[in-house]
């Protein structure tokens, strides 16, 4: 098979958690062994709201570190911090003026970042152009991302389809590759929604640096249902419609095989099971993680990463200003 273009970031708001891990980041390894991978921080969109920058510049690396940890392989996929390669903004600035108030006013991701507020920052606003120009910039063919960036993939389409048309061919087009089983999980405590490292019930959500404590009592408090039947039906039975997401999405055993072996189960049991499946599948990354971020290889890997980025870019970015009549050249 063809060997295609993959681009994906995640924003270096806090630690990873196992909606992350499960939506995008387990199929970015699975993607990196017969692809032209890039795998990005996204510090930029994380400025869209406040940030310490202390806490920022740590949890930057903390992601790096992480990304190492699940399995990519820097000599196969390239991995670099978004601010690192001034492509990124330069771009969003050309997509930014062939985009429009009204499709950004619709964005699901907006309405629910800036509800209650009067005003809301304009980078939240057109917090998804500058990820169009995330994609745009390398001529990506596909976008891996958890199915809650619908609608992010879908305008990055529309804007390169519309400069293609208006400009001539300038972009490629990129398409979105959604896991079914794991492609939105949601909050232990609340399962009518996604999980989220900004949730501010800690026990919503197991981080991949979670210890084993932690784990336990997250799985163990996670919200269910009365009739105590352990049955897969998100719409009815959101709660342990979930449990059993994750326990297949980590075991790649199917939820069918799954509700067959605990029927007749309480809720209970098969939570003591998450509870090992989730611990046994995140050991393993906590260990590495703890080795690499300490290590001084990190800080070169990012370097090495966005010079190889950038190779890439300058060239589409080119491309780009040389359509709108950009520049000297
Ligand atoms: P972010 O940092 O919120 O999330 C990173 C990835 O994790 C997925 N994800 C989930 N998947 C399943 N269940 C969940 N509960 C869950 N929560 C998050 C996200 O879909 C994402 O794939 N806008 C992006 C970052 C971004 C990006 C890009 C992605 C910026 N530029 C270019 C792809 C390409 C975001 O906020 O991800």
């Amino acid at each position: 098979m063809e060997r295609k273009r993959v681009f994906s970031g995640v924003q270096p708001t806090g630690n990873i958690h196992l909606g992350n891990y499960l939506g995008a980041l387990k199929q970015f390894v699975d993607l990196q062994e017969t692809n032209d991978c890039i795998y990005c921080i996204v510090d930029m969109h994380s400025i869209t709201v406040p940030q310490d920058p202390e806490e920022l510049k740590k949890h930057i690396l903390d992601v790096a570190a992480l990304y190492l940890a699940v399995g990519l392989d820097p000599k196969k996929s390239i991995i670099f911090v978004q601010s690192e390669v001034s492509g990124h903004a330069e771009l969003s600035w050309i997509l930014t003026c062939n985009s429009y108030t009204g499709e950004l006013s619709r964005m699901t991701q907006f309405k629910a970042k800036s509800k209650g507020q009067e005003s809301a920052p304009t980078g939240l606003f057109t917090y998804p152009v500058l990820m169009a120009a995330d994609i745009l910039l390398y001529d990506t063919d596909i976008v891996p991302v958890g199915n809650d960036q619908k609608q992010h993939i879908e305008l990055t389409r529309d804007i390169a389809l519309r400069i293609n048309h208006k400009y001539g061919d300038t972009f490629v087009v990129p398409e979105g590759r959604y896991l079914k089983e794991g492609a939105r999980i949601m909050g232990l405590d609340d399962p009518t929604s996604k999980m989220s490292k900004s949730a501010e019930n800690d026990m919503s959500r197991i981080s991949l640096l979670d210890d084993p404590g932690k784990i336990k009592k997250a799985i163990m408090k996670a919200t269910t249902d009365s009739d105590g039947v352990i049955a897969f039906d998100p719409e009815n039975k959101p709660g342990i419609s979930n449990l059993l997401n994750i326990y297949s999405a980590l075991t790649e055993e199917s939820i069918t095989s799954i509700v067959n072996r605990f029927d007749g189960e309480g809720y209970g049991t098969f939570k003591k099971a998450l509870v090992e499946v989730v611990t046994d599948s995140i050991a393993p990354i906590r260990e590495r993680f703890d080795k690499i971020r300490e290590s001084d290889e990190l800080i070169d890997i990012l370097k090495d990463g966005s010079r190889r980025a950038n190779d890439i870019a300058e060239p589409v970015l080119e491309r780009a200003k040389e359509r709108f009549g950009l520049g000297i050249r």
